[in-house]
């Protein structure tokens, strides 16, 4: 568990995406939703990615295949690239999200400090369990250096009043991202999709015409624990909440048992939408309230 120091604390996450910006999800989930499968309100959920202007990334409302495919056992791929509409437009949906999730966090990704800086600000007004700096999306132009990663992390720390997430992936620099802002940040979030070439380097990826794609799914769940094992070792001390690939109750409890503080679960509550509020049944199972 992750205590936030602010009433809050983070055992099973559903990660950024699956609710969309306001938290009533995607037609896909409505069936759940409505069958009460999946309990948004029992849950710490992560809003999608909001940037301060409207961004428009690659996908297409009227075509969504061009930039999202199923490739089979679970396993997705995505060229979204922060399809947002910009931080004033989704203010609305964003509140909405914040009354619609029992521990809502909301996400947001910025190109410099000073749009860090200013996000920050103003999701001060918004009643939140937790913010997150969304550093990692894998479909951007250009990538972000570790040095402008660091300089917007300190920016939305000194400027956030809301105890701070930051997500990372498997295919940045992350331990050294990761020891320069301990004690900066609550919680490091971890993994993001993955590039294509580094989950199957030897095939060729359908949305090639995007970059190959960021991979979501079981295939990338080695990555996540990886990245835990290795963050364990460095004795950086910055809870972990780890996700990525996350499909079944015993993969969690194995996350947990490999240091991770809480775990995080997108893709696979598609196909098995039960499966956060299952893994909390687990975890209590396991270690019972005194
Ligand atoms: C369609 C789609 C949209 C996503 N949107 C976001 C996003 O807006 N912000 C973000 O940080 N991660 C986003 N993600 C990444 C997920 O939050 C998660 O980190 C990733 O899918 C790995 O976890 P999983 O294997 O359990 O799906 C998205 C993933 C998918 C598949």
């Amino acid at each position: 568990m992750i205590d936030l120091g602010n009433g809050h604390v983070l055992d099973v996450v559903l990660d950024s995406g699956s609710l969309g910006l306001s938290g009533l999800g995607w037609p896909s989930e409505w069936p759940a939703l409505v069958r009460r499968q999946l309990r948004p309100r029992e849950l710490a959920a992560i809003s999608k990615t909001v940037t301060l202007r409207p961004h428009r990334g690659n996908f297409c409302w009227w075509k969504p295949s061009d930039t999202v495919r199923y490739l089979g056992d679970g396993n997705w791929v995505n060229a979204f690239g922060l399809t947002n509409p910009g931080l004033k437009r989704a203010w609305p949906w964003l509140r909405l999200f914040t009354r619609l999730v029992g521990q809502p966090i909301i996400s947001f990704f910025a190109f410099n400090a000073e749009e860090a800086a200013e996000i920050a600000e103003r999701l001060n007004e918004l009643e939140c369990a937790a913010v997150e700096l969304n550093t990692s999306c894998p479909n951007v132009n250009k990538p972000l250096t570790t040095d402008e990663i660091n300089k917007i992390i300190k920016a939305a720390r000194g400027h956030s009043g809301h105890p701070l997430l930051v997500k990372l992936s498997v295919d940045q620099d992350y331990p050294a991202i990761a020891e320069r802002i301990e004690g900066l940040v609550n919680v490091l979030h971890f993994t993001n999709t993955v590039k294509w070439d580094r989950v199957y380097p030897k095939k060729p990826s359908p949305l090639a015409r995007y970059g190959g794609g960021a991979v979501s799914g079981p295939d990338i769940h080695r990555f996540a624990v990886e990245m835990n094992d290795r963050l364990e070792e460095s004795g950086i001390r910055t809870p972990r909440l780890v996700g990525g690939g996350v499909h079944t109750t015993a993969g969690a409890l194995r996350l947990l048992e490999r240091g991770a503080g809480a775990v995080a679960v997108a893709t696979a509550t598609h196909y098995n939408p039960e499966l956060p509020h299952r893994i909390i049944t687990a975890m209590r199972e396991k270690s019972p309230l005194p």
